[in-house]
């Protein structure tokens, strides 16, 4: 079987998605629990996750959240009080209705001299996590999101630095993009079980097909989780563009199909 097993779902709208999205949230973390005592999730930047982390913020159990550990797919380098920070929206939507330990929250560090610094430090905290519980860096589930360029996380096109082929995180000092940022690596992210990427809007129906089905080559493309699995969570306006194969399924609310 070839891997990453890539899965697409099609939503008539981000309500119908987002309950998705959660049932599958819900379904790997009870699975890395039950395999190996916790759960290590990433969570995106930007603004369309914001009604999943609202969904997110209503699950309750705190023997669950004790268990899971919780990670940025990347950050913006402002401080944690900016109304850009992705920390202070993953904060003031989910985290702060969460009984989850701090400590199992681990933001990535803005308040360093430079952004290099901030990447380091955030580097060597991650580090030192895994470390400390002997296993070598992975995530059980890492929600992107998709920029109309075909950016993830904060992989810009045409701005790789050679630090995403072998480090964790990664600074980025793109002069085309609004802020500095600190992001994980395509090495990071491929060391994934499941990678999810969540993509509404007709805005974004360009670039998924540009990705999706005609194979541009864009810094969402090259995620590529060794043993993993790839799941599309779109809702019906950015896959407007997408032409269905004949061995589409229906899953519940969803239309689906296996693109690998
Ligand atoms: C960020 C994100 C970025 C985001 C996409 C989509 O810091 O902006 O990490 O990769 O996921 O740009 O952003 P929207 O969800 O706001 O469209």
């Amino acid at each position: 079987m070839p891997f990453p097993i890539q899965e697409l779902f099609i939503f008539d709208n981000t309500h119908k998605l987002t309950n998705h999205l959660l049932k599958l949230w819900l379904k790997a973390a009870e699975e890395a629990i039950q395999a190996r005592g916790c759960f290590m999730v990433a969570l995106p930047g930007g603004k369309t996750p914001i009604e999943f982390f609202s969904k997110l913020a209503g699950v309750g159990d705190m023997d669950l959240w004790n268990r899971v550990q919780v990670f940025q797919t990347d950050e913006r380098f402002v401080t944690p009080d900016s109304s850009e920070s992705n920390y202070r929206i993953q904060k003031e939507c989910l985290l702060d209705f969460l009984s989850i330990p701090q400590g199992n929250v681990h933001p990535f560090v803005t308040e360093a001299k430079d952004v290099l610094q901030a990447a380091a430090l955030s580097q060597k905290h991650m580090m030192e996590f895994f470390q400390k519980i002997g296993v070598a860096p992975y995530f059980d589930l890492v929600i992107l999101g998709l920029g109309e360029d075909g950016h993830t996380a904060s992989l810009f096109p045409d701005y790789l630095p050679d630090e995403i082929k072998k480090d964790l995180v990664c600074a980025v000092e793109d002069p085309r993009v609004k802020h500095k940022r600190i992001s994980l690596t395509f090495s990071a992210i491929n060391s994934a079980s499941q990678v999810g990427f969540l993509v509404t809007g007709r805005q974004k129906a360009d670039i998924v097909k540009k990705m999706l089905e005609d194979h541009i080559d864009v810094p969402a493309g090259r995620v590529h989780p060794r043993l993993g699995k790839i799941n599309y969570f779109l809702d019906k306006d950015a896959a407007q563009k997408l032409t269905a194969p004949k061995n589409f399924e229906h899953d519940g609310d969803a239309v689906f199909w296996r693109i690998t």
